[in-house]
């Protein structure tokens, strides 16, 4: 049985290599940030982002949450990854999701002989004994422009895509910041985790690192 944990920043590439880990090993993947993004989101939808019971509405949403509903592409906007960052924060929170996290690991485990997932505190956290943990990060303006690709819009001004750069980067450094400053399982590297900068890699050089280090290779 083999758990593979992938923590790292934002638009670092770990999404991408979580995904093709899974295609070439059959192991399921977890990318966990949907989970927090999900609550964000139903948080927004129902008008409850500026109430005085945030966490206690938070949690009410992450026990019903359902994974077959992390599809939605609303998921992936902005706005819900500020608010994913904000309730991050929530320690009753975080041990729903926790638990969530675990029952994944452990049903893929038992079917697959295997499972990976993605996020903050995984190698950390919720798979402390993971047979590899990876730590992937990149520079800040390489991730704010692979997140601007992602987001596949077409500018008719330079300068609007300059400003929306700028925005990502903003949104990604305070991010970073709020993830990396929580008291409870802040974005840190395991102690035995490989960590890996993507800054001058691309995703298929990444894959290639990984699975030399899964596989015993040099
Ligand atoms: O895709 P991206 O890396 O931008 O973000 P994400 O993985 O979807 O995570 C969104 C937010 O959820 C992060 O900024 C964290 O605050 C939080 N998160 C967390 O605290 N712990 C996790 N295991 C995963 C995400």
């Amino acid at each position: 049985m083999i758990e593979i944990a992938i923590d790292g920043t934002a638009a670092s590439g770990k999404g991408t290599l979580g995904k093709k880990l899974s295609n070439k090993y059959s192991f399921p993947y977890l990318d966990t940030g949907l989970l927090y993004r999900k609550v964000a989101l139903e948080l927004i939808k129902e008008n409850k982002v500026y109430t005085t019971e945030l966490e206690q509405t938070s949690c009410d949403f992450a026990k019903i949450l359902n994974f077959k509903e992390l599809k939605n592409t609303n998921l992936r906007t902005e706005d819900v990854a500020k608010l994913a960052s904000k309730i991050a924060t929530f320690p009753d929170l975080r041990k729903i999701l926790n638990n969530k996290q675990k029952e994944f690991n452990n049903s893929s485990k038992k079917k697959f002989g295997g499972c990976i997932l993605d996020g903050r505190d995984i190698g950390t956290t919720i798979l402390p004994n993971a047979d590899f943990k990876f730590f992937i990060t990149a520079s800040l303006e390489v991730r704010a422009k692979r997140r601007l690709l992602e987001k596949n819009i077409s500018f008719l001004h330079e300068n609007d895509e300059k400003c929306m750069l700028q925005s990502l980067i903003n949104n990604m450094r305070e991010r970073d910041n709020l993830d990396g400053m929580r008291k409870i399982s802040p974005l840190v590297p395991a102690k035995d985790a490989h960590i890996i900068d993507t800054s001058s890699i691309n995703a298929q050089e990444l894959l290639l690192i990984v699975t030399n280090i899964i596989e015993g290779k040099k």
